[in-house]
């Protein structure tokens, strides 16, 4: 399988309710490699560019309110089969429907603040790693473990 890049976000709450680090704990024990990292409040309108593809629904305006509202953690993840696993291991995006074990299953109660965002598609994951980053923020290395894994 090749070794791809997924754009990950905890949402706004995260960092208050102080679970930053049991989240990427997840990430990091699942094989991902953090190859970019940014703390960051999200100008409205990057915000509407992130979720352009919701511009037409009932929640854009709210969604986009609350992903302005404060600060996020924006993260390049990079590993074999990265975006469909961090799906996985997102769970459902309501997260009522989320199996226990996810993170959004485990910390999540409503369907709006559902705790992180994962990039759905390759040509989603380009697009909102080139939105957040630049070229020269992402580092990518070869942590001697891959045979471990
Ligand atoms: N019915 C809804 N009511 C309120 N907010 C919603 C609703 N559906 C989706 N959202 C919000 O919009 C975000 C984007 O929706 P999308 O359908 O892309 O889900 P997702 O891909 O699982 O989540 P994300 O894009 O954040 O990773 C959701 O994560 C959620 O915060
Ligand atoms: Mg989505």
């Amino acid at each position: 399988m090749a070794v791809e890049r997924t754009f990950a976000m905890f949402k706004p709450g995260v960092l208050q309710r102080r679970i930053v680090g049991e989240l990427i704990s997840r990430m990091e024990k699942k094989g991902f490699n953090i190859v970019a990292i940014k703390l960051m409040r999200i100008p409205m309108e990057m915000a509407k560019i992130h979720y352009e593809e919701h511009r037409e629904k009932s929640f854009f305006e709210s969604l986009t309110n609350y992903i302005v509202s404060g600060p996020v953690i924006a993260m390049v993840l990079q590993r074999e089969n990265a975006i469909a696993t961090l799906r996985k291991i997102c769970g459902a995006t309501n997260p009522e429907n989320a199996e226990m074990g996810t993170i959004r299953g485990d910390y999540a109660v409503s369907t709006e603040r559902n705790i992180i965002h994962a990039s759905d598609s390759p040509e989603s994951a380009k697009r909102e790693i080139g939105l957040f980053f630049k070229e020269e923020e992402i580092f990518p290395f070869e942590d001697g473990n891959e045979h471990w894994l």
